[in-house]
Formats: structure tokens, C-alpha cells, sequence
């Protein structure tokens, strides 16, 4: 075959695979055999260069170039929807619908409200030429190079399924939660600010200037609505499935109601049950389905008369508020925490809030003995949403304000310009800086010395034992058990938890050293790259961003942290105690057995040791096979930090066995 056609051959079935895995859940071929396939496009694709497409699948990745948003008018205007938040209203809205129809039969299509931000995208002979965001509704940015990244969107249509030439397709882009958490948890390690929700993280990922970094944040979309002069139906619900069948992701939780109390039933079903989905849904959606009853009933001057919305309550308790402390970090970042009284807050007694930086806090006027309402953002963390009115506790005594010298040594707070959070500059005599590094460094995910833990460091620092991390190695037994000989035995446990760390491979002893916004996931990306940390120091710029994961922040921080003294007299004493900073070549190959043979295996979350790619290919190394979803046929989820509450739920739902990485690890034998 000639070279052009085995690339339009390669196209074609690298789009068909890519939906049956994004969209339809149901892959059909191993991610190792779509790699390979993936790579012989790729390569041809680079002996051609005349056949550039856009749209083929090799564009997923994205791109470095960064790219202003330029602004396009909307065919259509994207309208929003008249918002109802009880009973009430929904049945207000059927008996308009019903008199705006003269009394005629009609359908009411139930859909999920996805809470994201919308989008539109316009197909041109079987193929995405545009993608639009809302923005004022008339015109919006155009987003393409970004949108063309995420996994779920359709690039090429098959052109045997009948797609109109030329159609618009709306809907929302989002963040799914296991998404979510792994970024903020990355973002957390890393000490930048997290995104509230995961409708912030999508906005500000499709936001992003580099396509790059958008098609690492695993982005998704569902699709709800068509426009075009030749949609393949007058019936709503009938163009949702023309969709799916094109290759659009759709929700199944779509149903067409004939009453008032179908409706109902839809919404109480969806309340409850939303929890168990894997993206963020804000309510319902209530669509008129036949497009010409749809035309009949227009629009007012706003939204449509056809449709609404119902918004689901978003729980919010009221708490007294006690206290603002003020923490500090390793980084020397000041966080201001609000204390309140506890309260059960959506399955959790909440008793303190972030109150996240200066501007954050003092936008609140708080005062002591206020009553302030809480909210969990997206769910999971608790936020101080405001102040009950007229529930001021002291106001005469002024709102509590941000503070200008650390807490905890005296020393004036900075702000860096650009900058939200405050830091205490003075990293080489704050105790919690100091403290918060050796915690860091034992850490479970860093050296992971076992027996000890904050406290016992708290301990050690105040009886003058230990100033930084090097000298938990030069402990002695007779240093930490009394003069009587007690706690002889912890002691010894203490040394030789101590000792075993130095076996820690280099992707941990990397991230135990505390760089700056070099997280776990970094860090293990960094010492496979560089292999050593003589290596790693010295990096130039354009090899440290030639890294999977490290932009300009990453980098400028590794080189700042290598050119400081009191850093190279810490690596010089790790070093001489035997802490390993090369990665060993076990590290590197995996061997090939059966350990695994006949198990389907489920990934799932953020790993250490080994990135996901090679989880994946060892276990098939090992006879297993790689399951996309948790199922009733899953042998067990091997399950990293920062699984997902839904995927969590589903393996406890089926008695699917969840196992840590370090479990794994044991039982394949594979270290
Ligand atoms: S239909 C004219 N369906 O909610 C109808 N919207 O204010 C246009 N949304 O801007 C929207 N899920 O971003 C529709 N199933 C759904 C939706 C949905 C989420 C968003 C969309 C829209 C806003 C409504």
C-alpha cells in the first residue's frame, strides 16, 4: 500500500478506536497496539508533510505554540436558560408550555444539567472546522486547537452514517472528578492555588494558551443540543441519538416525559443519584422535544420559552465563626484558616475552612462570633461562602484582618507581584519551614520512614537532635531512649526505619528534597528522564522543559534551588549517608511473566514508583489485561492517590478489591 493511503487508512482507524474507548467505553484493542499504530502515523505523518490534517488523531496531543484566542460571531446565539429552583416553577413551566400550545399533546426531553462551560462546535463535511465558547453569548473565542485535544470529541465523522454538510453541535466541556482530584492533587503538592471545582478547572484549562497542557488535564464533553438547516429530525431526543451515533458523547441518562410526575420522578431520581456520576452536574434540564413546538413557543427577550432549567440545592449550613489562625507552610506561604464551630456538612463534620489568601479573607469582613454560612466547593472542600446578614458578632470591634509578620519568627511578610499568597522569607530560621521540610522529607510518598511522624519530629527539632534531614541519619540509639534504657525498643525501631529509607529508589529521594512545585508526579518524570541528580543539576533550561509535565515555573525553580549553597551542603550530607540519587536499572525494565494471567485490572488515580504508562505495560508484560472501567469482570482496581469517589463506590458496589500500589508491588514481586 502506498504510504498516503496507509496514512488515511491509520486516520481512520485510530479515530474508530479512540471512539470506542472515549466515547463508548468499550475499547477493542490494547493501548500498547494503539501506541504502535499511533507511532506509524506519526512517523509517516512526518514524511509527509503535505498531508497535514488538523483533525488526525495525532493533533490530540496539542501543541507548545501558544495561541491568542481570536473572537467569532455564533451562527446561532447561545442562549442560557431561565433558571427554577422548586416544585413549584417546573409545574409554572409546564402550564406555560401547555397554554403556549393551545392545549396540544407535547413531550418534555429530562436531561442533566453538566455543570462546565458550553460550548459549540461546528462540523463541515463530516469534519470539526470550529469550536466557540459561550462568551457573551453572541460571540465567544475560539477555542479549536484546544477542543481538538480532548479524547471524547469527534475530529471526522464517518461519512457512511448520513451527517448533514454542515451543523452546529452544542454542549458543555468539563473536568470529570478523578480528573479534578488528580490535578489539585498535584497542584497541592506542587503548593499552587486548587481550583474550587472542577467547572473552574475546565474553564481555566480551555482557557489555557498551550493546547499542550490542555490535553493533559483530561478534559471531557457531553453533548445536548443541534442546529443546522438539515438536522436529521423535527424530535429532539431523536438528534441525541443521531449524535451518538455520529460519535458525540451523550448522556444515558436522557428521558422523554409525557406528565408532570415523570418529570418529577426524573429530578428526585437524579438529585440522589448524581453523586454516583463522573462529572459535576448542577441540575436538570427541561426541553420542549419537538423542534416545531419549540418555534411555536419562541423566545422571551432572554431565554427560551421551550426550555428551562431546575437547580438542584447546593448544601449550605450555618456555623458560628471562632477564630482566623494563621499557618505556615515549608514554602514559607502564610494560609489563613478559619476555626468555626462544628458542623455535619454533606456527610462530614466540618470544623475548618481555607480561607486560601489576604484578598480571600478580608473580601469575607469576618469577625469573631460571626454566624457564616459553609459550603463544600464542588463537593468536597469546605469554603466560608459569607456571612449570615445582620449576624456580625463584633462588629464593633473591626473585621479580622490578614496579618504583616509571620506568626511564627517575627519576620515581615512578602507578596510577590502576581502572586495571591503571602510568604515568611525567612526559610532558613522559621521553625515550620524548617519542621515542615523534614516532615516532608520522612514522608510516605517520599522517603517513607516508618515510626516516625510530625509529632515525633516536633520532638526532635525542640530537643535540639535534628536542624534539617541529614541529620536523622546521624541519630544514635542512645539519643532517643531515656537515660534509664526506656523506650529502648522504639528507639531501635526509630534507627532502623531510619536506615531502610536509604533503599528508597531515586524517584522518591527527588521529591523528598522538597523543590519547589516538584510534585510527586514530577519528580518521578524528572529522575526517569535524568536518570541521576548530578544530571538533573546540571540541566540547562531547554533540557529541564524538554521533561513531560515541566514548564517554565518547574524549571526556573530547579535551577534556583541547585544554585543555593545551603541546598548542595544538604544533597553533599544525604549523599555521604547513603541516600541513592541515581535510578537503578531495575527501575527502569520491567521483566515479563504470567503473575498476572487471567486478571483484568483496572487502573485508577496517581502513582510513585512507576508511571501509569508502565503499570500498563507490565501488567500485560505479566499476562493481565488493562480494563477501562470497573466491572462486574474486574479482578481488582490497582488503585494510585486520589481515586475518584465515584470509581471508589463502584469496586465497593461490585466487591471489587481495591489494592495499593505497594500492595501491588509485593505481589508481583516486581520492585
Ligand atoms: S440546553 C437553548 N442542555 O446550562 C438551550 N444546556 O443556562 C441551550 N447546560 O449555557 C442549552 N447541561 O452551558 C442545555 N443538557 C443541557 C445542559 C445545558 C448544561 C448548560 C449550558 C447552558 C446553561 C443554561
Amino acid at each position: 500500500m502506498e504510504e498516503k493511503d496507509r496514512i488515511l487508512e491509520l486516520r481512520q482507524l485510530l479515530h474508530k478506536y479512540n471512539e470506542l474507548y472515549y466515547v463508548k467505553n468499550a475499547p477493542v484493542v490494547s493501548d500498547r497496539e494503539f501506541d504502535s499504530l499511533m507511532h506509524e502515523l506519526q512517523d509517516l505523518e512526518a514524511l509527509h508533510p503535505e498531508m497535514f490534517d488538523p483533525n488526525s488523531p495525532t493533533q490530540r496531543v496539542g501543541s507548545d505554540i501558544s495561541s491568542d484566542f481570536i473572537q467569532v460571531e455564533h451562527r446561532y446565539p447561545m442562549l442560557s436558560l431561565a433558571n427554577t429552583y422548586n416544585r413549584g416553577e417546573v409545574s409554572d413551566f409546564w402550564h406555560r408550555v401547555s397554554e403556549g400550545l393551545s392545549g396540544a399533546p407535547f413531550e418534555i426531553c429530562c436531561e442533566l444539567k453538566f455543570d462546565g462551560l458550553s460550548i459549540s462546535l461546528l462540523y463541515e463535511n463530516g469534519r470539526l472546522v470550529r469550536a466557540v465558547t459561550r462568551g457573551d453569548g453572541s460571540k465567544g473565542d475560539d477555542v479549536t486547537a484546544n477542543v481538538r485535544t480532548i479524547r471524547s470529541v469527534p475530529l471526522t465523522i464517518d461519512p457512511s452514517l448520513g451527517c448533514p454538510d454542515s451543523f452546529e453541535v452544542r454542549g458543555e466541556v468539563l473536568m470529570p472528578w478523578s480528573s479534578f482530584e488528580r490535578l489539585n492533587a498535584e497542584r497541592e503538592l506542587r503548593e499552587e492555588a486548587l481550583f474550587a471545582n472542577p467547572r473552574n478547572a475546565a474553564s481555566g484549562t480551555l482557557k489555557s494558551k498551550s493546547s499542550k497542557v490542555v490535553a493533559t488535564r483530561g478534559l471531557d464533553a457531553y453533548f445536548y443540543y443541534m442546529l443546522g438547516d438539515q438536522l436529521p429530525s423535527s424530535c429532539h431526543s431523536d438528534n441525541l441519538l443521531a449524535l451518538a451515533n455520529w460519535g458525540f458523547k451523550t448522556s444515558s441518562a436522557t428521558k422523554v416525559a409525557r406528565s408532570l410526575e415523570e418529570v418529577y420522578a426524573f429530578i428526585d431520581y437524579w438529585d440522589t443519584q448524581r453523586s454516583s456520576l463522573p462529572v459535576a452536574t448542577d441540575g436538570i434540564v427541561l426541553k420542549v422535544n419537538d423542534l416545531r413546538q419549540q418555534q411555536q413557543l419562541g423566545m422571551t427577550s432572554k431565554n427560551p420559552r421551550w426550555a428551562i432549567a431546575y437547580k438542584f440545592q447546593a448544601e449550605k449550613v450555618k456555623t458560628r465563626l471562632l477564630d482566623v489562625i494563621f499557618q505556615v507552610g515549608r514554602t514559607g506561604a502564610v494560609t489563613p484558616v478559619a476555626e468555626m464551630e462544628p458542623v455535619l456538612l454533606a456527610g462530614t463534620i466540618v470544623k475548618r475552612a481555607s480561607l486560601h489568601n489576604a484578598d480571600i479573607m478580608e473580601g469575607l469582613h469576618l469577625h469573631r462570633g460571626d454566624w457564616v454560612y459553609v459550603e463544600k466547593a464542588g463537593e468536597i472542600i469546605p469554603q466560608i461562602v459569607g456571612v449570615v446578614p445582620g449576624e456580625h458578632g463584633t462588629s464593633q470591634s473591626g473585621s479580622l484582618s490578614f496579618i504583616s509578620v509571620c506568626p511564627e519568627c517575627g519576620t515581615p511578610l512578602v507578596r510577590y507581584e502576581g502572586e495571591a499568597a503571602s510568604y515568611c522569607p525567612n526559610d532558613t530560621a522559621c521553625p515550620p519551614q524548617i519542621k515542615g521540610r523534614i516532615i516532608h522529607f520522612i514522608s510516605k510518598d517520599a522517603m517513607n520512614i516508618a515510626n516516625i511522624g510530625p509529632e515525633t519530629i516536633e520532638e526532635y527539632y525542640s530537643r535540639h537532635l535534628i536542624a534539617d534531614a541529614a541529620d536523622l541519619y546521624q541519630l544514635q540509639v542512645g539519643q532517643l531512649c531515656g537515660a534509664d534504657g526506656s523506650k529502648l525498643k522504639s528507639a531501635r525501631k526509630t534507627i532502623e526505619g531510619i536506615r531502610k529509607s536509604l533503599e528508597v529508589p531515586f524517584t522518591r529521594s527527588l521529591y523528598a528534597l522538597g523543590i519547589r512545585f516538584v510534585g510527586k508526579v514530577v519528580a518521578s518524570q524528572l529522575a526517569r528522564h535524568f536518570k541521576s541528580l548530578d544530571a538533573l543539576q546540571s540541566a540547562s533550561m531547554d533540557e529541564l522543559l524538554a521533561v513531560e509535565g515541566v514548564g517554565k515555573v518547574i524549571a526556573e525553580s530547579i535551577r534556583s534551588f541547585f544554585q543555593e549553597e545551603r541546598n548542595l551542603l544538604l544533597i553533599g550530607r544525604l549523599q555521604m549517608a547513603g541516600v541513592k540519587f541515581e535510578l537503578e536499572e531495575s527501575a527502569v525494565v520491567s521483566p515479563v511473566g504470567n503473575v498476572l494471567q487471567g486478571k483484568t485490572i483496572v487502573i485508577s488515580g496517581v502513582f510513585v514508583h512507576h508511571s501509569r504508562e508502565e503499570y500498563k505495560a507490565f501488567i500485560e508484560s505479566q499476562g493481565g489485561k488493562n480494563g477501562s472501567s470497573i466491572s462486574s469482570k474486574t479482578s481488582f482496581v490497582l488503585a494510585g492517590d486520589n481515586m475518584g469517589p465515584s470509581k471508589k463506590d463502584k469496586a465497593l458496589q461490585l466487591g471489587v478489591a481495591l489494592m495499593s500500589e505497594e500492595e501491588f508491588l509485593k505481589m508481583t514481586g516486581w520492585e
